[in-house]
Order: structure tokens, then C-alpha cells, then sequence
């Protein structure tokens, strides 16, 4: 089908004008089961009961077809939808391109970690180009769960604890999945997910419910989601859970008064997975026809793979209890969609155009720049790193050291087969003449394996090593150690072990990773700890022990090459964290912007909120190393008192005081010191990651006005900027001391 109408082509822009004309004509001469057939996104996949796709869309034609990625069979798909069906609508193919389509970037939380919103841009940049190639008009992503509890699986897919990182990462995301305009061949429609709140299931466990309250969802939950809306995100995917117990596919207040009401989004939203059929299992609707009006009435316009939409939205009509106007009111948003995208004029897929765009080697280089930016430096004691590249003999020794599904991490596309450069291979090719010796140790695997890991992950197939045959792979790890003048221990978790599915309850190291990782450092030699994992880990007694650490996350395709450019000094590492890492699971919910108790942790009488551990964080939020040192000083604020609606100016000068060339992310806290109610401790309200060579000084400057200062106030209902005292803090994490104060006067 290479000679068919295709992407590649820029479409000329329509006007709203237009737009809103060719929409109209098109419900007008649809009936109303293509019109359903607009609102339902069917599954491409075969594991899915009921009728096949194929069959669905020669009848009534379809909104958009999931759980496909097969460029061939896409064109087949769109071929029956625009000769076949009746009202000759193209469909829109949707798959979670969530860090990368084959050029695999790192995961959404390690591209937080670079503090660069230009990165994330580029790499969904790539990413768009290529899923697009492959035939695919629309990602469920960019994730803006904020998550503060790192049992949950899912912290690995969004950008941290922080709303306003968050908020950073939120829109660099869209843009970039995007471009500027949705008719643009070579982007993918991005999708705002999971809305809202999903990140605050209770003890972290995934799908259980979300209580916040209005005052957490509107200052923490939602500016992520509204930043995603202000960069033109198209659609919106609704959560799971209950939020306050009213589910959020079928939560009005969410979908309506929030999302069109407020935030002004115009365009569509899907439901996550079969979930407007799930409110039946939530205990909320009493069948699937209950659930259909319900999810249809609260604003969800599009039913993803439950088929609760197809088989009861018509009847519903025809018996009154839905008109024809709130179908028509949900079916136009899609249908403009598909217009403003050039879909009618362009509706195929050049079936030669993915292996050349995938093979562009720009492609693997921003990935590994990406990789690169995003790594953090947790400790580094008698300057271990950077190492020497004349070493002779180095064991790299770990479950994950070779491992490319560990590697590229989390979320693979549909189909797709891990092919990343692992941090042994890396580090075999910034060594060519050493020895570097290689040893697994024992593996690890989860306690209890999910459904996806039965259907999706090649682990779950895999024998489960016997006691016996752990213990011989822990010695050959020690003695393989032993033979060596540095080890390189690569430990962490399996990319199944963060993720949907994937909460846990403890933070460690799992399997027998520590007690491997006591038993080398035991043998005296140097030894540097690299983490591949999906969430920050309670690595408590490396913390104290081992000389070095580096938190690579789950990198990507390109990540062993990342790992070893930093190891050896070619790339100086500038990340920092956008969570923090607590001492314990238990320790869950943990995070920096917590409001003060009437024993805050610099009272005479503070200990710790534990009896039996300190329940600091190990590592603070915005924490990272640096193989330079940088010094920040010369903090100026423009006024000291300023109106309620005034801005001041924040300046401060960051040098580099060591002696190679370094990045320093110059972060800007505030606290509201009083007000109609209480205010976090310290709120990150700016942040700049910036290059310096040595002795090189650069101001910093940042705004802090209405849109900082405001906040949405329990005791007053609404948003609220009150007169009052506030400390500003500038430095290099949240612990910052360099400190100002300012006074908003009425
Ligand atoms: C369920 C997940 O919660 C969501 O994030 C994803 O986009 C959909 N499945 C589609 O695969």
C-alpha cells in the first residue's frame, strides 16, 4: 500500500472554521450506531474476547484501535474503515509509546532526573517520529501521576513527587509527542494520563483507592495535568480508582467541572483499560448499561476495549435515558481530532518509512545524551569515580550487569524486543584491552508474579533457580570479584519489578543482592554500586559502605554506554533526584513538601517521628553529585516586600569551584511562614540546570509572582494569595541553606 495516500505530507491547517463545518456534515449523515462506533477504542490484539476487530469496523466503523503494532495490518485496518464502513471514518491506532518506540530513552522518571525539560521534549520528539513511522497516530502518555510512595509500581512512569518538576516534564512531553501542530506527520497525539490522583493509592498498592483533598488534588495532583492542557495536549485518559470514592472514569466532577470547566481542555477523553466496564466490579454501577450512561454523563467520551459503550449506548438512546445531542457532544471531539490531523487525506502508512527512520543514528545519540543527563551521582567517597581507563582487571558482577530488559526498563512497546547495550557490554567497550570478567550472582525475581508477567514477560516462563544453584552463582560472583583491582556491581530490579503491577512493600535490594554486595565489598577491593531499577530503593548499608553509587536508573538502549561514558569520566554526572529515597518501605509516603508539626525536626525535643530509625529521607529530593564541586552564593531578591499580584526577581551566582567541567541544577524553594492555611515546608518553585566549566560563575534568575505564590486554600475554598512572610531558599537540593525572606503585603 506504499503508493497510497499517506503520512509524509504536511496537511494544510484547517481553520476552527472548518473544522467545526466538516465535523457537523459528518454527524449529520451518521447513524447512531457509527456514532458509538466513533466512542469505543477497540482492542487489536487477539486476547481479547468478542468480535474481532475486522468486524467491528466494516459495520459501524470505530474510534481508534489499541493493542496493535503491526504497520501492515494497520493499513488493512484503515482500508476496511475508509472503503468499507459506512461513513468511511479513519481510525486512530493508539499503543503506550511511553520512553521511546524502538530507540529506547529512559524511563519517564530517570528523564525527570535530568532536571532539562529539553531532553524529555526530544526524546518524545523521537519517539513520535518513530511510532508515527510505524503507522501510529496516538500515545497513552505523557503519565502525570504525581507519586510520593515509592511502593507504588508506577513511580517509574511519571516524573517524581513534585507538582511543579512535574508540571515541567508535563508540557516538554507534550511538546514534544506533539509539535505544534496535530497535522504534523511525523508526531503522535500525546494523551494526559491517569487522571486523577492514581499515584496516591493507598499503601501503594496499585488500583486501591485515592483519598485526597481538594486542597492536595488542586496544589499537588493537578498542575501537571493543567500544564499538559496549557501545551495543547489533545486527550486525556481517566484513572482507575476511586478518587474519594466516586470512580474517575466515571467522575463528573473530574471529567466536566475540572477538566472542561476549569482547565479549559477541549479536547477527548479515554478511559483506561476496560474500566468503564469495571464500574460495575468497582461496586459503583449496577450493569454494564448503568455503567455506560454513567461514564457517558460524567464527560467520558471514549470507552477503551470494555465494549460497555458498543453494546448499550444506542439502547440507551432509543429509550430515552441519553439524547442524541450529549452523543453527538461526545463524538465531536474525535471526530475533529481525526480531521485537524490530516487523517481523511492522509489515512495510511508508508509500509517502507520505519526501518529508515529508526535506523537514523542521531536517534541512538540522543538517547544515550539522554541516558547521560539523567543518571545521579548518590555518593562518591575519596573521589572512587571517575575511574581510570588504564585499569587491567575489573569484575562486573550482578543480576542485571548484562541484562538488556533490565536496561531499557519498564514499559516496552507492544511486541517489542529488548536490544539495549548493557552496562557489561558498555564497559567492555571503553576497555578494550582490559580484562573485565563477568559474573551474574544469583537471580532475582518477584516473590508473586503478576498477570502481565504470565503473558507478557519471558521471566515468568523461565525455570526458577534452585537453592543450590544460587549459592554456586553467589560464590562464582565473589570469586570472580576477588580476581580483580575494582568491581563494578550492577544490582537493582528486574524491569518487571516497577511498573503497573509491580507495587512491593519493601524498598531493598532484592533476592540476595545485598548480601552479595556486603561479601564483595568485604573482600577490600574498590567497589562502585550501579543501580538499574524504576524507584528509589533503601539501599541503607551501601549508603554507608560502598565508596561509590550511581543511579542509572533504567536507562535505555543506549544506557550501558551511558553508565560506562560516566564511570570513566568522559561525562560528568548532573542528574538529581526527583523523589526522595526513604530508609524504608515503611517509610512510604515520604517527601520533601510536607507541612510543619508543632515539633518540626529543628525543635529541641526532635528525635525522630520512628523509635527505632531516623525518618529522614537517605538522599533528599533534588539531591545529586557532581565529579566538580559548585558553589552557590550571592542570593538577591529584587524586593523585600512586594504586594498581593507583584513580582520579585530571585538571583544567585553559581560558579563551578572544581576543576572539570560540570552541570549544577539551581534549585529555588519557598515557605509561606503563615496564612489562611498551612503551607509545605519547602515547595520548589524554580529550577536551572546549568553548564559550568571551571571557575566559571553564572547567574541564576527566576521569577516569583502571583502564579508561584498563589495556592488553593481549604479554609477559603478557593485560590488564594495571602499577605504574609515567606522564606526563600536557593541551592543545589532541597536541603538548601543560602536563604532570603520576603514580605507580600495587601
Ligand atoms: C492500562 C494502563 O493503566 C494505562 O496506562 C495504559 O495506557 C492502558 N492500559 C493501555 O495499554
Amino acid at each position: 500500500m506504499n503508493d497510497m495516500k499517506n503520512a509524509g505530507t504536511v496537511a494544510t491547517i484547517p481553520s476552527d472554521a472548518e473544522v467545526t463545518a466538516r465535523v457537523e456534515a459528518l454527524l449529520g449523515r451518521m447513524s447512531l450506531e457509527e456514532k458509538v462506533g466513533q466512542l469505543a477504542q477497540i482492542s487489536g490484539a487477539d486476547f481479547m474476547p468478542g468480535p474481532k476487530a475486522e468486524e467491528i469496523i466494516r459495520k459501524r466503523g470505530a474510534g481508534s484501535v489499541l493493542w496493535l503494532n503491526d504497520t501492515k495490518k494497520f493499513n488493512e485496518l484503515q482500508k476496511i474503515a475508509v472503503e468499507e464502513s459506512p461513513s468511511g471514518i479513519p481510525l486512530l491506532f493508539a499503543l503506550d509509546v511511553i520512553h521511546g518506540y524502538r530507540t529506547i530513552f529512559p524511563v519517564p522518571l530517570a528523564m525527570a532526573s535530568s532536571w532539562d525539560p529539553a531532553v524529555a521534549e526530544q526524546a518524545q520528539t523521537i519517539a513520535a517520529k518513530e511510532a508515527r513511522a510505524a503507522g501510529l497516530h496516538w500515545t497513552f502518555g505523557p503519565m502525570l501521576d504525581i507519586a510520593r510512595d515509592a511502593r507504588w509500581g508506577r513511580i517509574v512512569e511519571g516524573a517524581g513527587e513534585d507538582p511543579y518538576l512535574g508540571a515541567a516534564m508535563a508540557a516538554a512531553q507534550v511538546r514534544g509527542f506533539q509539535g505544534n501542530d496535530l497535522a504534523d506527520p511525523e508526531r503522535v497525539v500525546a494523551c494526559a494520563k491517569h487522571f486523577a490522583g492514581y499515584g496516591a493509592a493507598d499503601g501503594g498498592r496499585d488500583y486501591d483507592p485515592v483519598f485526597l483533598s481538594e486542597a492536595q488534588l488542586r496544589n499537588v495532583y493537578f498542575p501537571p495535568f493543567q500544564a499538559a492542557v496549557n501545551a495543547g495536549v489533545a486527550t486525556f485518559m481517566s484513572a482507575y480508582m476511586d478518587l474519594n470514592n466516586v470512580p474517575a472514569s466515571g467522575n463528573r466532577w473530574l471529567l466536566r467541572d475540572v477538566l472542561r470547566g476549569e482547565f479549559g481542555f477541549a479536547g477527548f477523553v479515554v478511559s483506561d483499560a476496560i474500566a468503564v466496564g469495571n464500574l460495575v466490579v468497582q461496586g459503583h454501577a449496577r450493569d454494564g448499561r448503568d455503567a455506560a450512561l454513567r461514564s457517558l454523563k460524567a464527560g467520558l467520551n471514549m470507552d477503551m476495549a470494555s465494549s460497555v459503550y458498543l453494546e448499550n449506548l444506542a439502547d440507551l438512546v432509543n429509550e430515552g435515558l441519553l439524547s442524541m445531542a450529549e452523543i453527538d457532544e461526545m463524538v465531536r471531539p474525535i471526530l475533529s481530532l481525526k480531521v485537524r490531523m490530516g487523517l481523511f487525506e492522509h489515512p495510511y502508512v508508508d509500509e517502507t518509512l520505519l526501518e529508515k527512520v529508526v535506523a537514523l543514528p542521531e536517534h541512538r545519540q540522543a538517547a544515550r545524551v539522554a541516558a547521560q543527563r539523567s543518571m545521579v551521582l548518590l555518593r562518591n567517597e575519596g573521589g572512587l569515580l571517575p575511574l581510570p581507563k588504564t585499569l587491567k582487571n575489573v569484575a562486573v558482577i550482578g543480576p542485571l550487569a548484562d541484562s538488556m530488559e533490565a536496561t531499557e526498563g519498564s514499559w516496552m512497546v507492544f511486541g517489542h524486543k529488548p536490544a539495549a547495550v548493557t552496562v557489561l557490554q558498555g564497559i567492555r567497550a571503553k576497555l578494550p584491552e582490559a580484562s573485565v570478567t563477568y559474573a551474574p550472582g544469583p537471580e532475582i525475581r518477584k516473590d508473586i508474579p503478576s498477570f502481565f508477567d504470565e503473558v507478557i514477560f519471558s521471566e515468568a516462563q523461565k525455570p526458577i533457580q534452585t537453592p543450590e544453584a544460587a549459592e554456586a552463582a553467589f560464590q562464582t560472583a565473589v570469586e570472580t570479584a576477588r580476581g580483580a583491582d575494582v568491581v563494578i556491581m550492577v544490582l537493582g530490579e528486574n524491569a518487571n519489578m516497577a511498573g503497573e503491577f509491580a507495587s512491593r512493600g519493601s524498598l531493598d535490594l532484592p533476592g540476595r543482592q545485598e548480601e552479595l554486595l556486603k561479601a564483595v565489598v568485604a573482600l577490600g577491593k574498590p567497589v562502585v554500586l550501579v543501580l538499574l531499577n524504576g524507584r528509589p530503593l533503601s539501599i541503607n548499608w551501601a549508603a554507608e559502605h560502598v565508596p561509590a553509587i550511581l543511579e542509572a536508573w533504567e536507562p535505555g538502549t543506549e544506557g550501558g554506554n551511558a553508565v560506562a561514558d560516566i564511570l570513566f569520566g568522559e561525562v560528568n554526572p548532573g542528574g538529581k533526584l526527583p523523589v526522595c529515597f526513604p530508609r524504608s518501605g515503611s517509610h512510604a509516603p515520604l517527601y520533601y513538601a510536607r507541612t510543619l508539626t508543632h515539633q518540626p525536626e529543628d525543635h529541641p525535643q526532635y528525635r525522630s517521628r520512628y523509635w527505632d530509625s531516623p525518618t529522614t529521607p537517605l538522599y533528599p529530593f533534588g539531591f545529586g553529585l557532581s565529579y566538580t564541586t559548585f558553589s552557590i552564593t550571592n542570593l538577591n531578591v529584587s524586593a523585600s516586600q512586594v504586594k498581593i499580584g507583584e513580582s520579585v526577581t530571585v538571583t544567585a551566582d553559581v560558579t563551578n569551584t572544581g576543576k572539570v567541567a560540570g552541570d549544577e541544577v539551581v534549585q529555588l524553594y519557598i515557605h509561606q511562614k503563615w496564612g489562611s492555611d498551612s503551607r509545605p515546608m519547602r515547595e520548589l518553585k524554580g529550577f536551572k540546570r546549568v553548564p559550568l566549566n571551571p571557575g566559571e560563575t553564572k547567574t541564576v534568575t527566576f521569577n516569583l509572582g502571583a502564579d508561584e505564590l498563589r495556592y488553593w486554600s481549604t479554609n477559603a475554598g478557593r485560590w488564594l494569595q495571602d499577605a504574609a512572610a515567606f522564606d526563600i531558599w536557593v541551592g543545589a537540593d532541597s536541603l538548601a541553606t543560602l536563604h532570603a525572606d520576603l514580605e507580600v503585603v495587601n
